[in-house]
């Protein structure tokens, strides 16, 4: 099988890669794809957070981080992939996700979305909540990878624990 995990990682955080980690056993080849065209404003650069990730996953071999723009499901196609995965912590993330995964099925019919629940100690953790942790100067550390611990701190130019 060869899958997408497709997100913004705006910064990822441990609950991303507990995703990446679990998806890369299932899947032969998981492309990690950073969403170019986001409307969002991103506190990093595309350029940057592919960097993070490529850190964070230099340990998974069949792990390739990437970006993309436009259409989820033409990426899909064009990689050869034909599996999208997202992780879902709480019942509030399941509005958007069946939306987005209906919306996709209904364009491309051969592809499946593959949701895979978020470990219990990750059910709370969010990008956002990360961001705003850190801008107040909270402890990050069980939120994020190391890693990206410094570069956040660096953007943010705070002090947290
Ligand atoms: O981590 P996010 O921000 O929740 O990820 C959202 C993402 C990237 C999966 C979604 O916004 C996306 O796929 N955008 C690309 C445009 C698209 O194909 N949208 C689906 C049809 S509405």
């Amino acid at each position: 099988m060869v899958a997408v995990y497709p997100g913004s990682f705006d910064p990822a955080t441990n609950g991303h890669l507990d995703i990446i980690k679990r998806a890369s056993k299932l899947a032969d080849k998981l492309y990690v794809a950073v969403l170019r065209n986001s409307s969002k404003n991103c506190l990093f650069s595309v350029e940057e957070r592919m960097s993070q990730l490529q850190l964070i996953t230099k340990g998974f071999p069949n792990v390739i981080v990437t970006s993309f723009s436009g259409l989820l499901v033409e990426f899909v196609k064009g990689s050869g992939a034909d599996v999208i995965i997202r992780g879902l912590r709480a019942v509030t993330d399941f509005e958007y996700e069946f939306q987005l995964a209906l919306t996709n099925r209904s364009i491309n019919p051969d592809i499946e979305t593959l949701f895979i629940s978020a470990s219990t100690k990750y059910l709370f953790l969010s990008s956002s909540v990360v961001k705003e942790i850190a801008n107040y100067g909270g402890c990050i550390d069980d939120m994020v990878p190391q890693e990206i611990k410094g570069v956040l701190m660096d953007k943010l130019r705070g002090s947290p624990c």
